[in-house]
């Protein structure tokens, strides 16, 4: 699911994309459930907040209202002890009540939790902030004794007459502590529905991306057809679909490649066979070197199945063997059949051969493949060769194999100005342009295995026949 790097499959398609859409779709849809989880644990937090005050509020004004209510008939009816108990009582009822006083109408304390405060005056504290009215009810944020407070305000009223004010202070502790508390707990959900959010997002995007991966790699085996696979179908929605269809055309496309391959092999064949006979006929318009084609075929084949080389490769250097003379033909015959030595402008037009040849095969795009060894095959390893000078590695090795076979068949068969060679001199010349117009180990290697060939092979690698 990382960052994937760039290339180039089979058929020029692009295998990898950059970021994988698997990661785009992920790295999109996170930060979008991210934010909305977010957002709803902030808003219920406060909506909570917000209820939890509510109700806190509205229950001290209840128990303030209450409070009111009994003590008026207290008051009315003289009965100190009624309102002592009823404050203590109170004040008992909820540990978040702070305090609980009952004043007549001269603010003079009647009845107070701490009885200590009885019959002094009652000192008002200034609200720090209203907090509204609940009935007859007002409640205000105070500071009293350095505590901050709900100071509930009720008057006390009888018959229409009012005989006194009762007042609780409720803590904001409780209320901040039970803020706390409910909070901790919406943010402990809010943990676990992310955390359980992005598995669900990294699923889901797996879910929806999984269908085009598959697609994705059947686009990739289309292109390399021998490892193709059909692409399983598993949903009959528009993707399911999709992916049938894709089958379908790889399927037409894969017969249709088949069927152009062959052609094109068939071709080739046909292209390559026409050559032979062209190579064969070339070879016979001198007597001298009747066969002479085939045999540096087998000869360099030979030599480069001892070197290791597999199959397609020996292939590759037969045919190019068989090609190497083919520019020859437009050597004029009095220059190619002439029985005695060369002039210097008749050598040149000799020498022009790998040219012509190279050009030859450039007519037809499935040979271009053999242009630089038919080309490269009168180098030598020293840069003294012909067309181009090239040395060394420089030569390719199929030219250089070739190069050896020729000579030795041009040493080894008769010409007009000479005896053949046997195969011991015509190995001992080789041998003694080594380095020089050879390669020294490509040399050494072509004279140790004419040496350890059996004579019935050398007589087959000999043959004339194609
Ligand atoms: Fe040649």
């Amino acid at each position: 699911m990382g960052i994937e790097e760039k290339g180039t499959g089979p058929g020029g398609i692009e295998r990898r994309v950059g970021v994988g859409i698997h990661l785009k779709l992920f790295g999109f849809l996170l930060p979008l459930v991210i934010l909305l989880i977010v957002s709803v644990t902030l808003m219920a937090t406060e909506v909570t907040k917000s209820t939890l005050r509510r109700d806190l509020l509205q229950r001290g004004a209840a128990v303030s209202r209450v409070v009111a209510l009994f003590a008026g008939h207290s008051m009315l009816s003289n009965d100190p002890l009624g309102l002592d108990r009823l404050v203590s009582e109170t004040r008992a009822s909820d540990p978040n009540i702070a305090f609980v006083a009952i004043r007549d109408t001269s603010d003079i304390v009647v009845a107070h939790d701490r009885v200590t405060e009885r019959g002094k005056p009652y000192h008002p504290v200034p609200p720090l902030l209203p907090l509204g009215t609940f009935g007859d009810t007002r409640a205000d944020e105070v500071v009293r004794d350095g505590r901050r407070l709900i100071e509930y305000t009720t008057p006390i009223s009888f018959a229409g007459r009012r005989v006194g004010i009762a007042s609780i202070g409720l803590s904001m502790e409780g209320l901040a502590a039970a803020q706390r508390s409910i909070q901790q707990r919406i943010y402990a959900a809010a943990a676990i529905i992310l955390v359980a959010a992005f598995f669900g997002t990294l699923l889901l995007s797996s879910f929806i991306t999984t269908p085009v991966k598959r697609l994705h790699q059947g686009v990739l085996s289309l292109a390399n057809s021998e490892t193709f696979q059909s692409v399983p179908v598993r949903s009959s929605d528009e993707l399911g679909a999709l992916t049938g269809n894709f089958n379908r055309m790889a399927e037409t496309i894969l017969a249709q490649k088949t069927a152009l391959q062959k052609k094109a092999l068939q071709l080739e064949e046909a292209y390559i066979s026409m050559v032979r006979v062209i190579a064969a006929s070339l070879d016979a318009r001198d007597p001298y070197t009747m066969g002479h084609s085939t045999r540096v075929a087998r000869m360099s084949c030979a030599l480069g199945r001892r070197l290791g080389m597999d199959e397609e490769e020996l292939s590759n250097v037969e045919r190019a063997a068989i090609f190497h003379d083919l520019g020859k033909i437009q050597t004029p015959d009095d220059v190619l059949l002439k029985g005695e030595r060369l002039s210097r402008a008749e050598e040149e037009r000799m020498k022009n051969h790998p040219i012509d040849g190279s050009e030859i095969l450039r007519m037809a795009p499935f040979l271009h493949r053999y242009i630089p060894v038919v080309r490269a095959h009168h180098e030598w390893y020293n840069g003294e060769g012909y067309p181009d000078g090239i040395k060394g590695d420089e030569i390719p090795l199929h030219a250089q194999l070739i190069a050896l076979a020729d000579a030795f068949d041009a040493m080894t068969t008769d010409r007009p100005y000479r005896h053949a060679l046997s195969t011991e001199a015509a190995i001992s010349e080789i041998l003694r342009f080594r380095g020089t117009q050879f390669s020294p180990e490509l040399a050494d290697a072509f004279a140790k295995m004419m040496r350890e060939m059996p004579p019935s092979d050398e007589t087959m690698l000999k043959s004339m026949a194609l």
